[in-house]
This record gives structure tokens, C-alpha cells and sequence, in this order.
């Protein structure tokens, strides 16, 4: 059985759960200042932070890894492993922050990635008191030993992204998909006033919103975890999804608020003839 398989069947634990849920709620204590935890999520850069962090915790055991080689290098062998713990802790903090607001499935695999992360500390750890007391031999296993397991945590961070689809913009293909021209999207008596509603056009989940003399519409599925718009509240002219409360303009799908890093894709809107005609309103046709 593939390393693969193995963390799939952990996404279906449903015990996990229950050492996920503490750990939920700490950070929804921990985090909660808007401006940290957008911090964390990323949301300044547009994408996760995470990834970005854990350059120093890699780049500096890598180097460490190398260095215990190298003949005169013990010193700075011993600076980088440090750097490297140090450095492990606010990334640690950024992928909590992602973490915190993911499905069920996401989080048991992300238990299994904290867990591989939290021996490789230690190991590390390990390393650094061996080295102290002047035990190189022992202090350098361990390392390689803490090496081999972040890099096993490093897949297990690639299964959640490129497998399951974690901390990725889930509408990110309805510009591919999306065809250039208007669309079909039935009859506006169909639309109720100022309730949002999900219509399928040429395949593609849209959320309508009627307001008066205004029509908007934007992309059904959120781009934090695909979560269905047309079941959230609008207020004040944004739609919050109802799963983790990611807002978006409904003029324009800019995001306003929540862990949803991307902007929804917007659709300009017309009426002939009583039928509703939405066309995605591509970075060409944006004015
Ligand atoms: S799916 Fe998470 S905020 Fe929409």
C-alpha cells in the first residue's frame, strides 16, 4: 500500500476529529485578532503564507545537512539547526492558521503532517543538547534523522495541497471554463429579490443576486473550499459564505474579509427579453 493510500484512509478518520477539535478551538482563541490571522492565512500576499515560511526551516537544515559533511563546519552546522528551529515556529503558526479553517478530511491529514513535524523538532532538538555536550556523532544522527522525517512531512504537506485540494483557489478554473460570450441563465422572474440563487450556465455553478435594479453574479463555489454561495447572507452588498464566512463584493467577487485568499470570479449581467444573460467578466472585459 502507497504512502498516498495510507494518508487517504487517515482523511476518512473520523477519530481525528476529536483531537482536532481542541486544537480548533485554540486557535480560534489564539487567532483571533482579523489582522493576525489574515496575516497568517497569507491573504496580504494573496495565497498561503505557509509555504513561503518554510523556506527556513528547509533551506537552513538542508545547509546543516551539508555542512555536518564538510570538514571545520561543526559550528556552522550548529547556527543553521537553530535557525531552522526557530524558523519552524512561525511557520508552524501560518499552517495552524490554514489548518484551522479546513474540512474535516484536510485537518486528519494535517494532524498526521503537524505530528511528523513536532518528531522532527524534537529530533532536531535532540541534536542540539548532543552537540552541546560535545556527543557529534549522536547529534548528527539525530539531525539526519529529523531531516528524514520533515522531508517525509514535506510530502505529506504535497498530499494535502496537490491531493486534496487544501489551501488552493477552488474557482480558480471558471476562467477556463467560463465561455467568453453571454450565457443563458433562465428567466429573471425566476429570481427572487434579495435572495441569493445557484444556476447552472454552460456547466458552471453561478450565484445570482437581485437587488432592485441590479443583477449581480458570481461564481457559486467559493474559492476557499468550494463552499456553495447561494446558501450565504448578504449584507451591505457582499456575499459570506455560509462554511467559513470568506465575504465577497457582489459588484465585483473582491474578497472583503475571511480565510479565502482569491477573489470570486465576477459575471457581467444583462436582461432581454425577461431572460437573465451573464457573461464572466474576464480581466478584457473588467472596466
Ligand atoms: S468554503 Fe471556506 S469560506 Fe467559503
Amino acid at each position: 500500500m502507497g504512502v498516498s493510500t495510507l494518508l487517504d484512509r487517515a482523511a476518512a478518520t473520523s477519530w481525528l476529529d476529536r483531537v482536532a477539535r481542541p486544537l480548533r478551538a485554540a486557535a480560534g482563541a489564539v487567532l483571533r485578532p482579523r489582522g493576525l490571522r489574515e496575516l497568517l492565512q497569507g491573504v496580504p500576499i494573496g495565497h498561503a503564507l505557509h509555504p513561503v515560511l518554510v523556506q527556513v526551516p528547509v533551506g537552513a537544515w538542508t545547509s546543516a545537512a551539508v555542512l555536518d559533511l564538510m570538514p571545520g563546519q561543526r559550528r556552522a552546522a550548529d547556527v543553521l539547526i537553530s535557525v531552522g528551529w526557530l524558523g519552524a515556529l512561525p511557520a508552524a503558526t501560518a499552517g495552524w492558521a490554514d489548518w484551522s479553517a479546513q474540512r474535516p478530511e484536510h485537518q486528519r491529514v494535517g494532524l498526521v503532517h503537524v505530528t511528523a513535524n513536532v518528531l522532527a523538532l524534537g529530533l532536531y532538538a535532540g541534536s542540539l543538547v548532543a552537540r552541546a555536550r560535545g556527543r557529534r556523532l549522536l547529534g548528527r544522527t539525530l539531525s539526519y534523522s529529523g531531516y528524514a522525517v520533515a522531508g517525509t512531512s514535506a510530502y505529506i504537506g504535497g498530499h494535502l495541497v496537490y491531493r486534496q485540494a487544501a489551501a488552493v483557489n477552488h474557482a480558480a478554473s471558471v476562467p477556463y471554463l467560463a465561455p467568453g460570450d453571454w450565457s443563458a441563465a433562465g428567466p429573471l422572474s425566476d429570481v427572487p429579490e434579495g435572495r441569493p440563487v445557484a444556476r447552472m450556465v454552460d456547466g458552471i455553478p453561478v450565484c445570482l443576486y437581485r437587488d432592485g435594479e441590479h443583477l449581480y453574479a458570481l461564481a457559486d463555489r467559493c474559492s476557499h473550499l468550494a463552499g456553495p454561495l447561494h446558501d450565504g447572507d448578504v449584507a451591505a452588498g457582499a456575499v459570506t459564505c455560509p462554511w467559513h464566512g470568506s465575504t465577497f463584493d457582489l459588484a465585483d467577487g473582491r474578497r472583503r474579509g475571511g480565510p479565502a485568499t482569491a477573489p470570486q470570479p465576477s459575471f457581467d449581467t444583462r436582461v432581454r427579453d425577461g431572460q437573465v444573460e451573464v457573461r464572466y467578466r474576464s480581466v478584457r472585459n473588467r472596466s
